[in-house]
């Protein structure tokens, strides 16, 4: 793992992003949390919705190949830059890691789910929600995916933890991080458990509840 770890952070866009990876000690930072939910877990089937340079899928993708099975489907389409706008250079910048088992949906959440590929989707074992970081946006990924979850299934939404105004889009199209409240509107529903770390950007973790109350 430490020289994939190695290999992995050469490439200046795996260390960024607001998981709290340092590079000097080859830490993932909040990806053990997802490589280890992952191999804990043992999901069929990810779903990774938004990523800059891959961290996410890739870190997902490593977990699922070293549990021996598995499938990350990775939604983006691409807003920042034309980074995964070509089918070819994704499926060598994840072969570049020696990560083959993430198929990449060139579209949005909001086209994806009018997709064969949504419909025939099998049951989801971990959700990571990090596209477009409104309350509403956030709440529209989790729900779209609410029905496919596995009964154990856990859903991770990432910038989630407070307020701030970003410029990824553009210096003439900022907007501002409000994931956090779709966290309290969760947190004030007792169906689900809600877990949040403040480290880097910020991460929630999200369960059905299953305690007395929960139906
Ligand atoms: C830049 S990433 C956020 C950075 C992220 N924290 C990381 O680790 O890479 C957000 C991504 O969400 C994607 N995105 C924006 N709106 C989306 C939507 N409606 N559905 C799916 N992905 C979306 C963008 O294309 C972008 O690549």
């Amino acid at each position: 793992m430490q020289d994939w770890i190695k290999k992995l952070f050469v490439d200046p866009g795996m260390v960024g992003m607001g998981h709290d990876q340092s590079q000097n000690d080859l830490n993932l930072g909040l990806g053990w949390i997802y490589y280890g939910l992952a191999r804990t877990i043992r999901p069929k089937t990810v779903v990774v919705i938004g990523s800059y340079r891959g961290f996410v899928p890739l870190v997902l993708g490593k977990a699922l190949q070293d549990n021996g099975q598995g499938e990350v489907i990775f939604i983006d389409p691409s807003m920042v830059d034309d980074f995964w706008k070509c089918p070819d250079c994704v499926k060598a910048h994840f072969a570049a890691h020696e990560v083959r088992n993430i198929r990449h949906h060139l579209c949005t959440t909001q086209d994806f789910v009018n997709t064969e590929a949504y419909r025939s989707l099998g049951e989801v074992g971990l959700l990571y929600v990090d596209g477009y970081h409104t309350a509403e946006f956030a709440k529209f990924d989790h729900e779209a995916f609410a029905d496919k979850m596995a009964p154990n299934g856990v859903v991770l939404f990432h910038d989630s933890v407070r307020e701030r105004v970003t410029r990824i889009y553009g210096d003439d199209r900022p907007y501002t991080h409000t994931v956090c409240q779709y966290m309290d509107e969760l947190r004030a529903n007792p169906k689900f458990e809600v877990l949040s770390f403040g480290e880097g950007d910020g991460l929630t973790l999200v369960k059905k509840a299953s305690g007395p109350g929960a139906a």
